[in-house]
């Protein structure tokens, strides 16, 4: 038989990752993973009246040891599929804490992901030839951190896949394994077990949707004809096999016969525990695309502000549409990054005080929302401005020393009730979000709490609005409306 990864991606790549080691950790739960921030009931009329601070109690920073599941969200008339922390006790597969990585390798591998992104977007020719990822590889990221479960095959099997708006392909480990498959906690999908499973050729016309898809021309196993994909993230995951077809079970209503995926046949790198990634890019051959003629495109999801919580990833906009709280801004398309989804910052406002910021700052490049980058990246002006209003509305807290990329860090386990300053972005088409409570801070440990943004090393690169600022809040992709929206308090 054909073992896809021995040809495909040649020893340039398999080499490389061959003496990448996937660090094991030891970490606690208890230090507490990005943030789990709950208001008061008496911050919501705070915020009502005075949009200048939130209040938070210190003991809500810290992320509860057990589940509180929540179907806060769901509406039975849309396709909902409930979205959990990869790390959090809501994951069902989270029984290997020894996986579990700590705060410096999270934010290692977030600063991994951007780089990958800024490559790809910049068209960057000349970090090809000092870089794993080739300068022009399409989407494909890194490992994300919010799973969904779904079903594959007939009758179907149920697998956990990390689920990325910045990428397109959608893969899971495959048997026989004919090279590399890491640990999973499910059972690996074996196709030989599906009676609906079928692989692409490569004379099929879809065989050659992998190149935009996934930056990689695809190859033909030389004895069968099956078209064979190879994806490598910024984080130099990988995973390579052949490109096939079998039926999706997103719920028990919502079947699609003839989905595109990979079966991945050589996988490493940072997807550990999990069966693998659904890809909900802006490309062809993603899971928005593949299943167009159904939702028209839009989809809208809910990440919880706490691993010990859970939110929703929804297809289709349901009876009603989008409820009235949800504010929209038009959705932008990114050159170079055709997969990505793009927003037009124009502004920023911290404690209810517009910053002085010149909109060419955010004009000249752009911004792209991401749910697979953990902290929000910004022009360095903007982040300074940003910066510097933040640490005026902290100044009651002692600071603490920085953590990894995060330069602003206060030492809050003296204080009970904590006093945050309000952050919003205004974009185009004059919406105004406001970030909640939870997507303003990451927490290290409560002497050592940091504000979740980081400044690009030059204007000219893209912002990223990241996953901690999207949390709890209700996004929707009305992608064939060209609109994106946001409403706040979506989730737990
Ligand atoms: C798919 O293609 C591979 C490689 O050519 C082959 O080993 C496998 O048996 C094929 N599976 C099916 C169901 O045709
Ligand atoms: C943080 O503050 C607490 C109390 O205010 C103090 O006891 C502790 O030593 C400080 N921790 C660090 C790391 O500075």
């Amino acid at each position: 038989m054909t073992t896809p990864g021995g040809s495909f991606l040649a020893n340039k790549y398999l080499i490389r990752f061959g003496v990448f080691v996937f660090l094991t950790t030891l970490c606690s739960l208890e230090k507490g993973f990005a943030l789990s921030l709950t208001e008061t009931s008496e911050d919501t009329t705070n915020s009502v009246h005075d949009h200048t601070h939130h209040t938070v109690q210190l003991k809500s920073l810290l992320p509860e040891k057990t589940c509180s599941p929540s179907t806060r969200g769901h509406d039975n008339k849309k396709a909902s599929l409930e979205v959990v922390h990869r790390h959090g006790p809501c994951s069902k597969h989270n029984q290997h804490k020894t996986d579990i990585p700590i705060h410096t390798q999270i934010l290692q591998q977030d600063q991994a992901r951007v780089n990958s992104v800024h490559a790809l977007l910049n068209g960057d020719k000349l970090r090809q030839s000092d870089t794993s990822i080739p300068a022009k590889s399409s989407t494909a990221l890194g490992s994300g951190d919010y799973i969904v479960t779904l079903g594959l095959g007939s009758p179907p099997k149920r697998l956990s896949l990390v689920f990325d708006t910045g990428s397109d392909l959608t893969w899971t480990q495959c048997q026989p394994c004919a090279k590399s498959c890491y640990q999973q906690n499910e059972q690996i999908f074996d196709p030989s077990l599906s009676k609906s499973y079928t692989n692409i050729s490569c004379n099929s016309p879809v065989c050659s949707l992998l190149k935009s898809a996934t930056g990689n021309t695809p190859r033909c196993a030389t004895r069968t004809g099956t078209c064979i994909y190879g994806i490598q993230y910024g984080d130099k995951s990988f995973s390579v096999g052949y490109f096939s077809k079998d039926s999706l079970t997103l719920t028990s209503t919502d079947l699609f016969d003839g989905f595109l995926f990979g079966c991945g046949q050589d996988n490493e790198g940072l997807f550990r525990g999990f069966a693998g990634l659904l890809g909900l890019g802006r490309n062809k051959i993603s899971l928005i695309e593949q299943t167009a003629q159904k939702y028209g495109r839009f989809f809208s999801y809910c990440l919880p502000s706490t691993p010990s919580s859970t939110g929703y990833l929804s297809f289709g906009r349901g009876s009603g549409g989008p409820s009235n709280a949800v504010k929209f801004t038009p959705l932008s398309t990114v050159s170079q990054g055709g997969s990505f989804y793009g927003l037009n910052v124009v502004g920023i406002i911290v404690s209810g005080r517009q910053l002085s910021i010149p909109t060419s700052v955010f004009s000249s490049s752009g911004m792209i929302i991401d749910s697979g980058t953990v902290i929000t990246r910004l022009q360095a002006t903007a982040y300074n401005a940003l910066r510097d209003a933040f640490q005026n509305g902290m100044k009651r807290y002692p600071r603490a020393k920085a953590f990894s990329i995060l330069d602003t860090c206060y030492n809050l386990s003296g204080s009970n009730t904590i006093y945050l300053p309000t952050i919003a972005f205004t974009f185009g088409g004059g919406m105004k979000l406001d970030l909640d409570a939870s997507g303003i801070l990451y927490v290290v440990s409560t002497s050592q709490v940091c504000l979740a943004f980081v400044g690009t090393s030059d204007d000219n690169d893209f912002a990223i609005f990241g996953n901690v600022q999207q949390k709890r809040l209700q996004v929707v992709y009305d992608v064939a409306g060209g609109k994106i929206g946001f409403a706040p308090a979506g989730c737990p």
